[in-house]
Order: structure tokens, then C-alpha cells, then sequence
């Protein structure tokens, strides 16, 4: 009766999301009421649910791994059950789900899972009747701090990095329903701002009338250090700049203003292009916070005295790097400025999450804000949540810290321009600037260049070093952003073939159901279904290049599927003669879920290529 009645539970709840659930979530709340009912002594071993690889799709689609476990831990207290035996009674206690066919015992003691075609048909319909729904995931207010490049510096291939990784996870966190803020931590406070105003005023005396031509502000800051280092006036000026800036003082102000304004300017241009949304707020907004966050952390005792420095353990024990969150010179850091910002996020911001998107450089520094922020009491662990979402440095061709070859930076505007020349180089090399439009040619070209940038830092593994090679990104054969875009205009194609329009899906909805009988259809549909398993996996440790993973597969699967499964007959004359509307369908139903997995990488897609 139990059993009945938790099925009948699960059958209800199945039904209400069929629009937007993870398989593997469902099955592991199928097998957690199987252990409860079939073993109540062990009802807490966590389920171990994995997709089957689809070479071994005889097998089962997806496989429940409990039972050998199982069966050593009733060894240990002292139950003789075989793997199998236990894995037939799990298989028994199972509750009936719509979206499985059957269940089977092999192998070792797998119980094996058929997913049901039945269900799989209806939820492809959804998908096209109503979008990708995301699955439901808790809601939190999230803030990704992420891009943050420094006034008056070069914005770096690093910062480059920061900004396609966190405009994915924003974008991502978004489409889970998450209230995400996204903020451009700017590096525009600090010592450095009192030389360069110091430099402005002798350079342009007229700043406050006439905006200064500071066209290239990486030269002025060189020239303003060079002075900074070896002309004691000089430096003594830029001190009495900085306080007067902190103080507010009018004219520093402006000067800070105008200088700050030309780094904008030149990140902004780099933003437009990649299609990046970022809030700015620089260290700078921190002033007040950091005056009151000093003030916190000294009443709570945290401050110990260290040669005229104040400084901050994040532990008692006093291990690791202390934190210096005032200088003896009175000055606040890098590591007051983001003491402060995070009190902020937490308390006034009122984030639950906060996620840093910055090079793996930096660990040290997060690491010890987290857990200073702790110790003091502004971040509890056990409602916030923080991640360093680190990322390793971008390696040229020769293995080497990606620079020109004269051994500079890399100018991302530069680096930009290669990708729209070498992309127009590709899309000529196939013949396309003679078929497309300008217009056409133009959207292309941006969408392969920009495109393939994103998405070879994306499908690399984030954590290690990546190198950094055009020729590799705009090869149409491999994992490439090319491949998935050329694969996603093939199936736009196929329905642009048929005479009618098919562009309103509904009246094919109405009278055509999607059939999975082809071993190719089949294969398509489950693997399209895998889409809220997957957005769920890259959820939970930040990952992006498990996505990149699944659209490569989606679009290999596709690939055999049309190879085998003809979705247009013409005869000799091209004339249409048969069309398989389900199948068109299933073309329809991929190019959605490559549709929505593209926004996330943020990749344009395009219907002609
Ligand atoms: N501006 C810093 C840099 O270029 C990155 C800032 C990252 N965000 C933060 N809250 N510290 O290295």
C-alpha cells in the first residue's frame, strides 16, 4: 500500500514538471524510495545514478551503481546478499515512473533503467510547444564579480578570460531563475591615481576646461611612474593627490574622472563587441565601505599592530598570510577594498552567493578573504556561499605567456581585429562571401571570430592553462564553435527546403507526434534530453566546458541521425516527394536546445553560414 501510494506521489509530480527536470534527479528520487522501502536500515546511502554510454545501449540508458556497495557494507555487519540479489530487490521496490519503460538486473548487480519513449516523444513536444524551461533549482541572489580590469593598465588577455567565463555563468545562473547581479570590480582606487593626476596637471594645466587627448593612457602611466620613481617632488605631489582624491577634493576628482573615463571608454568598445553586460563598480565605490569596515574589524578585535601596519589573521592560529587592511602610511589595499566589498554583498547587497571570477593567481588572496570574512562574522558558511571560480593563463602557440611577438601585452582590440580577419579568411576559403549578403557576411563573420574566441576558453577545463591558437578555433572538424555553428545553420536548412513555412511549428504539433522508433531517433532524443542534467552539472562547480561538451555531442548525434534517417525524400528531379514530419520535428527540437545552449556560451547563432 506504501508503495503504491509513494508511486502514485511520484507519478503526480512527474507530471506537473515533465517540461523541466533533470533525469538523473528524477531516478535518484525513484532509487531513494526503493532503498527506503527495500532496505530501511541503509536508507541514507547517497544513490549513484549514471548515464550508460550509448555503444552499450542494450544495457539500459541510464544505470543505478548502489548494489555492490551495498552489499560489502551488509557484509561488514555481518548479511551475506549478493550484488544481484540486492539489486533485484531494489529493482522490485522500485515505484512506477512514467518516464521509465523497464527495469533489468545485469551485470555485476546494475539495476539497469529503459527510459520510456513514450515520455521522451512528449517532453521533445514541449520543448517545441513552450522552450526549454529551466529545471527548478532553490533560488538565490547571486553576484558574480567578474572582467574588473584596472584604469590607466592594459586590459589583458587574463581580464579577457574573466569576462567570457563570467558572462557565461551570469548568463546561466539567469536562465536557472537565479537573481544574478553582475559587477565589473574596476581597479580605479589606489596610490597609483596620485601620480597620474600629479602627471595630468603638469601635462594638460587645462584639464578642468578642456578634456585632455589622452589617447593612450598606458603610455601616460608609464611616463607618470618613471617621474613617480625618480623625482622626489614629484612623489610627494602624487601623495598629497591621493589624499586629496580620498577626501574628495574637487579638481582631483575631476582629474580621477577624466582619467577614468578613457579606460571606460576602451573597455566598453571590447563589451560591445563580445555582447558582455557588466555593472561597474570599481574599488572606488568601497571609500566609505572601507572606513566603516576597518572600523568593524577593530572593534571586533581583529587588527593587530605589524611595523606601523594593521593587519588581519583569518585565523586564530595565525597560519598563512595576514591580511594588511591598513597601511602605515594610512592607506587602505587591495585586501581592505574587498573586506569591505564583501561585507556589502552580504549585508547590504543581501547575496547568498557570491562567485569571483579571477585568475587562479589569486586563490591566496580569496582563500584568506573567505576566510577572514568568516572569522569575523560577516559570512556564515552555513547560509553564504563563495566561490573563486579560478582559471589558468593563456599560453601562446609556443607554450610560452601569450604576448606579441615583440614580447608586449596583447591588445585585446587587436587580438579582436585578427579573429574578424582570420574568420573572413575562413568563411572566403568555403566560398560564402560570394553567396551571403553583406549584411549576411558581416553577422557570419562576427559570430565564427567572436564566437570561436568564447568558446575555446569555454571548452577547455578552466581550471588548466589554455593556448591560445586561431588556427585551432576556426578548424570546422573538431570541438570548435565553427563545427557547432556550421552544424547548427545545416539544420536550420532542412526545414527551409520544404514549401511551406514551418517557422509556426504548432500545426505540425497539432497533427504530428514525434516518433523514436529509428535507433538514430532515439539516440537524438535521449541525448537532447540530457540538457537540464547538464546546465544542472555546470551549475554546481562552475564548469562551462561540460556544456561545450554536450552541444559537440548533440551535434556528432545529429550528424548520424541525418546520415541515417532521411527527413526530406526528392526524387531526380529534387522535386520533394516525401517529407517525415516527425522528423523535421526532431531537426526543429535540436536546433532549440543548440539554440539556448549557444545564449549561455554565448555564441550568435546564425541561420545561414
Ligand atoms: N582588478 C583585479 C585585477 O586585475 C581583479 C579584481 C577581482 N575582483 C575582486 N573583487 N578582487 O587583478
Amino acid at each position: 500500500l506504501i508503495r503504491e501510494s509513494i508511486a502514485q506521489e511520484l507519478k503526480s509530480s512527474v507530471m506537473e514538471v515533465t517540461e523541466s527536470f533533470s533525469i538523473t534527479e528524477h531516478l535518484e528520487t525513484v532509487f531513494a524510495q526503493a532503498f527506503a522501502i527495500a532496505f530501511p536500515e541503509y536508507g541514507n546511502v547517497p544513490v549513484i545514478i549514471a548515464p550508460v554510454n550509448s555503444a552499450s545501449a542494450k544495457y539500459g540508458d541510464y544505470q543505478c551503481n548502489n548494489a555492490m556497495g551495498l552489499a560489502k557494507k551488509m557484509k561488514e555487519m555481518g548479511v551475506n546478499k549478493t550484488p544481484r540479489e540486492i539489486a533485484n530487490e531494489l529493482l522490485k521496490a522500485c515505484p512506477a515512473s512514467p518516464i521509465i519503460n523497464k527495469l533489468e538486473v545485469g551485470g555485476a548487480g546494475f539495476v539497469n533503467v529503459f527510459l520510456s519513449k513514450d515520455y521522451a516523444a512528449k517532453a521533445l513536444q514541449n520543448i517545441l510547444r513552450s522552450g526549454i524551461k529551466p529545471p527548478r533549482v532553490p533560488k538565490q541572489r547571486v553576484l558574480v564579480d567578474f572582467s574588473s580590469p584596472n584604469i590607466a593598465k592594459q586590459m589583458h588577455v587574463g581580464h579577457l578570460r574573466s569576462t567570457i567565463i563570467g558572462e557565461s555563468i551570469s548568463r546561466l545562473l539567469e536562465f536557472l531563475q537565479h537573481d544574478v547581479i553582475r559587477i565589473n570590480h574596476i581597479g580605479d582606487w589606489g596610490t597609483q591615481f596620485g601620480m597620474l593626476i600629479a602627471h595630468l596637471e603638469d601635462r594638460f594645466p587645462d584639464f578642468l576646461n578642456v578634456s585632455p587627448p589622452i589617447g593612450d593612457l598606458q603610455s601616460f602611466y608609464k611616463e607618470s611612474k618613471k617621474r613617480f620613481d625618480t623625482d622626489e617632488e614629484f612623489k610627494k605631489r602624487a601623495y598629497n593627490r591621493v589624499v586629496s582624491l580620498q577626501n574628495g577634493e574637487a579638481n582631483s576628482r575631476k582629474a580621477w574622472t577624466l582619467i577614468c573615463d578613457v579606460s571606460r571608454k576602451e573597455f566598453q568598445t571590447i563589451y560591445d563587441r563580445l555582447d558582455i553586460t557588466v555593472k561597474e563598480r570599481g574599488e572606488s565605490f568601497y571609500q566609505s565601505h572601507m572606513l566603516s569596515v576597518v572600523d568593524f574589524l577593530r572593534k571586533k578585535n581583529m587588527l593587530e599592530e605589524d611595523e606601523g601596519r594593521q593587519i588581519m589573521w583569518s585565523d586564530e592560529g595565525k597560519s598563512g598570510v595576514p591580511l594588511t587592511i591598513v597601511k602605515s602610511d594610512g592607506g587602505f589595499t587591495y585586501d581592505t577594498s574587498d573586506m569591505a566589498a564583501i561585507r556589502h554583498r552580504i549585508d547590504e547587497e543581501q547575496c547568498t552567493w557570491i562567485i569571483y571570477v579571477v585568475d587562479s593567481g589569486q586563490s591566496t588572496h580569496f582563500n584568506t578573504i573567505f576566510k577572514a570574512a568568516e572569522r569575523c562574522g560577516i559570512l556564515n558558511p552555513t547560509i553564504h556561499r563563495v566561490n573563486h571560480v579560478q582559471f589558468g593563463v593563456v599560453l601562446g602557440e609556443d607554450g610560452k605567456k601569450f604576448k606579441t611577438r615583440s614580447g608586449d601585452t596583447v591588445k585585446l582590440s587587436d587580438l579582436l581585429n585578427e579573429g574578424m580577419k582570420r574568420s573572413l579568411e575562413q568563411l572566403s576559403s568555403r566560398g560564402r562571401d560570394k553567396i551571403l549578403t553583406p549584411d549576411e557576411l558581416i553577422e557570419a563573420q562576427e559570430a565564427v571570430a567572436y564566437g570561436c574566441i568564447k568558446y575555446s576558453d569555454l571548452s577547455h577545463n578552466r581550471i588548466s592553462d589554455y593556448v591560445f591558437s586561431f588556427d585551432k578555433m576556426l578548424d570546422d572538424r573538431g570541438n570548435t564553435a565553427v563545427y557547432l555553428l556550421y552544424t547548427y545553420t545545416r539544420i536550420c536548412s532542412i526545414s527551409r527546403k520544404l514549401s511551406e513555412d514551418v517557422s509556426n511549428l504548432k500545426t505540425i504539433l497539432d497533427t504530428v507526434e514525434i516518433v523514436l522508433d529509428h535507433e538514430k531517433e532515439w539516440k537524438l532524443a535521449k541525448t537532447l534530453l540530457k540538457i537540464h542534467d547538464i546546465l544542472l552539472k555546470c551549475s554546481k562547480d562552475l564548469f562551462l566546458h561540460f556544456l561545450c561538451e554536450f552541444c559537440f555531442e548533440v551535434c556528432a548525434v545529429f550528424t548520424e541521425f541525418y546520415d541515417s534517417c532521411y527527413c526530406i525524400k526528392k526524387n531526380k528531379d529534387g522535386e520533394i516527394v516525401e517529407v517525415n514530419y516527425s522528423r523535421i520535428l526532431m531537426c526543429e527540437a535540436t536546433a532549440a536546445v543548440l539554440r539556448q545552449c549557444f545564449y549561455i556560451l554565448g555564441l550568435k547563432p546564425v541561420s545561414k553560414l
